[in-house]
């Protein structure tokens, strides 16, 4: 049983990609608690498939669709059945992304460039072409796409990481400015270090952990990482009509790591 509940997003929409994990995770709970009919997008089936029946249980309307944001021919179905099931799209979230495999450049291997510029940038470029089109198609909406800090601050080993998170923020902006005669704001959110799986995993893959962890902290004037929610709520306040005048806008939700 499910129902339209009262929030800051009530009765719209949103399509969230990285949906099973982290970020994503955090923010389609927090869409949701906000009265949105949530979509779970992610390659991870059976975390999607539970964190969507998880929600349901909670009376919040949401449905989990297997898609790999690198594939157009899966966005295209994906989409289709957003808009055959709710009558259309309101909300994006291009959240899914990787970082792990970092490589100083001198050893860098083409395939995880192109892996990692396929998943964190082609997917945003297909969330756009597909998903914005459906926003388009309605009237307008809002998306929002999560970059990084490193898509200004340099990171050794961060090459494909870096380039691809800068290529979301000037995408960002591009539709912003196509976009916004057709009444879709298009806004991006730059998060520091932030505690989810994908961090846990860089941390395991460095020779020495713990030295990681508190080199990370300690980049972070604000003493610690980020947590998901203060990434979600980012992502609610470009999605809800507070952010009625905002497009084309980065977000950084940093702890101050990008300050020095
Ligand atoms: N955690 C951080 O410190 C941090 C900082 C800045 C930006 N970000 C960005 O936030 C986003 C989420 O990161 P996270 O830390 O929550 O990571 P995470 O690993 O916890 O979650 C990422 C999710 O994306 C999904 N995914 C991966 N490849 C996919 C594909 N091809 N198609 C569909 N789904 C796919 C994974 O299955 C996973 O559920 C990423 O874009 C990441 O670059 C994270």
């Amino acid at each position: 049983m499910t129902t339209d509940k009262a929030g800051r997003v009530a009765g719209q929409t949103a399509f969230v990609t990285g949906a099973a994990s982290g970020i994503g995770r955090a923010i389609a709970e927090r869409l949701a608690d906000e009265g949105a009919r949530v979509v779970l997008a992610d390659v991870s089936v059976e975390a999607g498939e539970a964190l969507a029946a998880k929600l349901r249980g909670e009376s919040r309307t949401a449905m989990f669709e297997r898609l790999d944001v690198t594939r157009e021919d899966e966005w295209q179905r994906a989409i289709a059945s957003v808009v055959a099931t709710f009558g259309g799209l309101d909300i994006l979230v291009n959240c899914a992304g990787v970082a792990a495999g970092g490589q100083e450049l001198l050893q860098h291997d083409f395939a995880t460039w192109r892996r990692t510029l396929a998943i964190n940038l082609d997917g945003v470029f297909l969330g756009l072409r597909h998903g914005g089109a459906a926003i388009v198609a309605k009237g307008g909406g809002s998306i929002i796409n999560i970059s990084s800090v490193a898509s200004r601050a340099a990171v050794v080993r961060g090459a494909a990481y870096c380039a691809s998170k800068a290529g979301v923020a000037q995408l960002t902006k591009v539709a912003a400015l196509e976009w916004a005669p057709l009444g879709v704001r298009v806004n991006s959110v730059h998060p520091g270090y932030v505690e989810t799986p994908l961090v846990a995993e860089l941390m395991r893959q460095a020779p020495d952990s713990e030295a990681m962890h508190a080199a990370a902290i300690a980049r972070h004037p604000l003493g610690r990482l980020g947590l998901p929610h203060e990434i979600a709520n980012a992502v609610l306040f470009f999605a809800s009509d507070e952010a009625s005048f905002a497009t084309g806008a980065e977000l950084i939700v940093d702890g101050g790591y990008a300050l020095p």
